[in-house]
């Protein structure tokens, strides 16, 4: 198993792509920390890691709240004693409002997408450096390179921050051990608060820029991740990895 007896953290764990990395991580063998806001959403991906046969518990986290991060990495190390791996994963959509100009979206979007980063990594690096190392991947995304026409621009900025975020901790931490990646999905299934993007239409649009001609699969995403997770990638750091189809490549 890729992830034998290493002990993770997975936000936004209730849905989508942080669901299917934490199964992910169930069936390779770690001990899965089921984070989000979502109680019951997140309970049922918690109780399925367990039916599958693999060990994970559901915790009440919203990513912007710093004494929640303190609180959830303590009762993590109460219940599994260290800390592995944090996958930042957890976010809301920057078509959740047709106003390109709405000034209120680009501070939610801010403070879930980028602050809400930030104040994980910090509570997992003053945790990993204690047990002698870890695994940090983030979740940016296309629209952390590239300007798009339908997204708000705070996603663009809040997903460029985490890019060079992830940079800033492999410089920062490389000597205690502790990697950092980041993770860029293109076009996939909508989130939860997508807008415009959900639109068939717009999808229809957007695919068009995919050399590989599909979207793509929640599963394809927590593939990149679990490598990134894992000892598979010990000499790797700070880097970026594209799970785009192609996108990013035209
Ligand atoms: N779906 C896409 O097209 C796409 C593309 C590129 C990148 N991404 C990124 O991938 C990640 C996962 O997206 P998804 O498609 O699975 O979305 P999703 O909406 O299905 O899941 C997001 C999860 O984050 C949780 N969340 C939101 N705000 C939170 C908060 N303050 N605290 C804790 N949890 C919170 C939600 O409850 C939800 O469970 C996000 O960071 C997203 O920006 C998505």
């Amino acid at each position: 198993m890729r992830l034998a007896d290493k002990v993770a953290i997975v936000t936004g764990a209730a849905s989508g792509m942080g669901a299917a990395t934490a199964r992910r991580f169930g069936t390779e063998g770690a001990k899965v920390v089921v984070a989000d806001m979502l109680e019951q959403e997140g309970r049922a991906v918690a109780d399925s890691i367990g039916a599958a046969g693999g060990t994970a518990v559901f915790m009440a986290l919203d990513v912007t709240d710093e004494a929640g991060w303190k609180a959830v990495v303590e009762q993590t190390v109460r219940a599994f004693g260290r800390l592995d791996i944090l996958v930042n994963n957890a976010g809301i959509s920057g078509s959740a409002t047709n106003d390109l100009l709405d000034s209120g979206l680009w501070e939610r979007v801010m403070a879930v997408n980028s602050t809400g980063v930030f104040l994980g990594t910090a509570a997992a690096v003053r945790q990993m450096r204690q047990n002698g190392g870890g695994s940090i991947v983030n979740l940016s995304s296309i629209s952390g390179v590239v300007g798009q026409s339908m997204v708000h621009m705070s996603y663009n900025a809040a997903k460029g921050a985490v890019r060079i975020m992830t940079k800033s901790t492999a410089v920062q931490f490389g000597k205690e051990r502790i990697r950092c990646n980041s993770v860029h999905p293109g076009v996939m299934p909508p989130m939860r608060t997508s807008g415009a993007t959900a639109d068939p239409e717009v999808r229809a649009k957007m695919l068009r820029a995919v050399p590989l001609g599909r979207s793509g699969e929640v599963d394809e995403v927590a593939n990149a991740v679990l490598f990134l997770a894992s000892d598979e990638a010990s000499y790797i750091t700070g880097a970026e990895l594209y799970v785009d189809g192609g996108y990013l490549a035209m």
